[in-house]
């Protein structure tokens, strides 16, 4: 059996005549982490998105465990779903739910659970990302921003997915909290032994979380490999993005 949970071969996303994601190709290995580093507006979310059939891509094709998922009909996609964890940028939780019903989510509304089994699973996970009982019956508005990442962290694992798909899990949080955020990344995923693509531009996530590296560049993938050689790749633009200058052939919008 192929050791290959995700391919992506020459995969092109337009919107109307902008070419947000050209001849993408890379692959994604069982239990393997994989980050996407890239300025912002480079195509790293929309990438994301096509992967997990959330955008339809333009051209190209998409293989989860060898199946071709661009073009799906409604009950395959149903099967497919349920692989897929999905931390979205922000956060977002549901404002109007708790805490549980949040993480609890699809396990009420796709897998449909009785409520009592749901929120049974939904503390377990709550535990996982270190939040107490307590925090199950409030509401996202009640939590502090990094007890809403680690909610978001707890819905994204829920299911148990196969894939988990992070996208800036840790923007916006002080360090110590990003830190606390990339170990329950680590630990969350290694014990589903799920295979996970992050999104990120915050590097000491990505040497912690990283075993590939995709570089990501005005939509095309300008550097892949292992992430204890980005320091060494000799590819000036991801030296500059992994050291944090602001010259080089990258060059910053600076409104
Ligand atoms: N639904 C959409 N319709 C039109 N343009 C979009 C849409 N989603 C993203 N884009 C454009 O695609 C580009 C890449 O966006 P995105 O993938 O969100 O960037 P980032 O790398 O910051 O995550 C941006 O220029 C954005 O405006
Ligand atoms: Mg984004």
């Amino acid at each position: 059996m192929s050791n290959v949970k995700i391919k992506v071969s020459k995969l092109s996303k337009s919107f109307g005549s902008k070419e947000v994601l050209k001849n993408v190709n890379f692959e994604v290995k069982k239990g393997e982490s994989v980050v996407i580093l890239g300025g912002s507006g480079s195509g790293k979310s929309v990438l994301i998105k096509n992967i997990s059939t959330l955008m339809e891509p333009t051209s190209g094709s998409i293989k989860i465990d060898g199946q071709e998922i661009t073009k799906l009909g409604a009950k395959h996609h149903d099967s497919l779903m349920a692989k897929i964890g999905f931390l979205f940028q922000g956060g977002a939780l549901f404002d109007s739910l708790t805490i549980w019903e949040n993480v609890a989510f699809r396990l009420l509304y796709q897998k449909k659970l009785d409520k009592k089994d749901a929120k049974e699973i939904a503390i377990s996970k709550l535990k996982a990302v270190g939040l107490s009982e307590k925090t199950a019956d409030l509401y996202p508005s009640e939590l502090s921003g990094g007890m809403q990442k680690r909610a978001s962290l707890a819905r994204a694992i829920a299911a148990n997915p196969e894939i988990i798909f992070f996208d800036e899990p840790t923007t916006g949080l002080d360090p110590i909290m990003a830190d606390v955020i990339n170990d329950l990344i680590i630990s969350n995923s290694k014990e589903l032994g799920a295979s996970s693509i992050t999104i990120t531009h915050d590097m000491a996530s990505a040497k912690k979380i990283a075993d590939k590296i995709a570089m990501l560049y005005h939509g095309e993938i300008i550097w892949f490999g292992d992430a204890k050689d980005m320091y060494s790749s000799n590819n000036p633009f991801l030296d500059q993005f992994v050291n944090g200058r602001a010259d080089g052939p990258i060059k910053f919008n600076k409104n």
